[in-house]
């Protein structure tokens, strides 16, 4: 293959060697089925016990409060759906502007099944507006959910002051904390968090493991039902090297969260620092004092998002305009359009995700081939005047 600069990593993280090591023996030596009681299929069972007590330590919380799902979709899911179960009396859900599709789309769906979904704004540098969320949340809400950290800008949302006002009006607090858990650090035993959502392929563990923690004494009704593994919450025989793989990267991403707030940091900082320093009307969105440590997003105002991609593919570098899940829509981003990026700006939007495994070199590459990217494009852009 030829050269790959990778900087999506919200999107999907490559997969950590030694946790591709740890799964191994799970295709064609220990594959039993954890349920069986035979000693071949406890001898998996205990490798689940392990993962878990992995996982849990990462989050500061019990083994017995972690539910394996497929992604962090499923747990989003999950965890409304529940909260919307278990009080049939309350029908409103209160969410932000920017959440990702897993929670504003299934709003969507819920509105089409009769329930009201809030959502709350955010202002220009995406910040939620914590007072109309207080005028929200009811006696009639359900549950509130919003998310740790925002995919697209790193934003980091208040998580904590805003489950305590969901609390006082009885309802759940979920949030979605797929783009928090491995960058920053959380730990629930001490949070008053009821629900936390994550997915394994973006602390680079493979795709198709996520979790949904429940806290102790939370009622949960399972969304998946079928047999009794998950402790009856989450029917389907477990996906073992998905929940090895998400152990082996919760303590690799212990050991290494010291890195994502330093190195991680500084090459995102300088990334961003020499490309709006290097090329004009260039503008960073989102919450510079408060945000994840990896995610820079940039528009380049007055050229297209999408031409800039084509082009940074052709030389390697893969970065994201949008969320993956945008992607080959031409409309701009839902949480650029929330904070009222101007539309020439959000058109031009880009975002680096990094990751422990980017390098130096590869930031000196993006910094080298960036600007000539942005003048050719803004050369043959018809809304560009200098
Ligand atoms: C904030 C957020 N929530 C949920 C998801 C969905 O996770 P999954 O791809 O595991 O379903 C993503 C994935 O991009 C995300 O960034």
């Amino acid at each position: 293959m030829n050269k790959v600069i990778y900087v999506d990593n919200n999107a999907s993280t490559q997969t950590d060697p030694e946790v591709f090591e740890a799964i191994k023996p799970f295709f064609c030596e220990m594959y039993g089925n954890p349920s069986s009681i035979h000693t071949f299929g406890g001898q998996v069972a205990s490798h689940i016990k392990k993962g878990r007590e992995s996982l849990a330590s990462l989050l500061g919380c019990e083994p017995t409060e972690i539910i394996y799902t497929s992604c962090g979709t499923e747990s989003d899911n999950s965890a409304i759906m529940s909260a919307l179960f278990l009080n049939p009396e309350r029908r409103k859900i209160v969410i932000s502007k920017v959440e990702h599709p897993a929670v504003k789309n299934l709003g969507s769906e819920l509105v089409r099944r009769g329930y009201r979904v809030e959502e709350i704004p955010v202002d220009a540098k995406g910040r939620i507006d914590m007072d109309k969320l207080k005028q929200e949340v009811d006696a009639e809400t359900a549950v509130v959910s919003v998310m740790w950290a925002n995919n697209e800008t790193g934003n980091i949302y208040p998580v904590h002051e805003i489950a305590e006002i969901a609390h006082l009006h009885g309802a759940l607090f979920h949030t979605d904390a797929v783009q928090a858990v491995g960058k920053i650090p959380i730990n629930l035993s001490r949070d008053n968090i009821d629900m936390l959502s994550l997915s394994g392929h973006k602390l680079h563990a493979p795709k198709g493991v996520g979790a949904l923690y429940v806290k102790r004494g939370v009622r949960f009704r399972p969304y998946i039902i079928g047999g009794h593994q998950e402790r009856s919450r989450r029917g389907g025989t477990e996906n073992v090297t998905g929940i090895v793989a998400l152990g082996k990267a919760a303590e690799l991403a212990q050991k290494n969260m010291k890195i994502e707030n330093t190195k991680v940091k500084e090459l995102r900082d300088r990334l961003e620092k020499e490309l709006t320093s290097r090329i004009p009307k260039t503008r960073v969105n989102g919450d510079i004092q408060n945000r994840l440590p990896n995610t820079a997003n940039i528009s380049f105002e007055f050229i297209e998002g999408e031409a800039i991609l084509l082009l940074a593919n052709q030389l390697g570098i893969c970065a994201s305009s949008g969320s993956a899940c945008t992607t080959g829509s031409l409309e701009p981003s839902h949480v650029l359009r929330a904070m009222g990026v101007p539309y020439t700006a959000a058109h031009g939007s880009i975002r680096f995700s990094l990751s422990r495994f980017n390098t130096d070199g590869e930031i000196d590459y993006i910094i080298e081939k960036f600007p000539p990217i942005i003048e050719r494009l803004r050369q043959i852009s018809p809304y560009w005047k200098e």
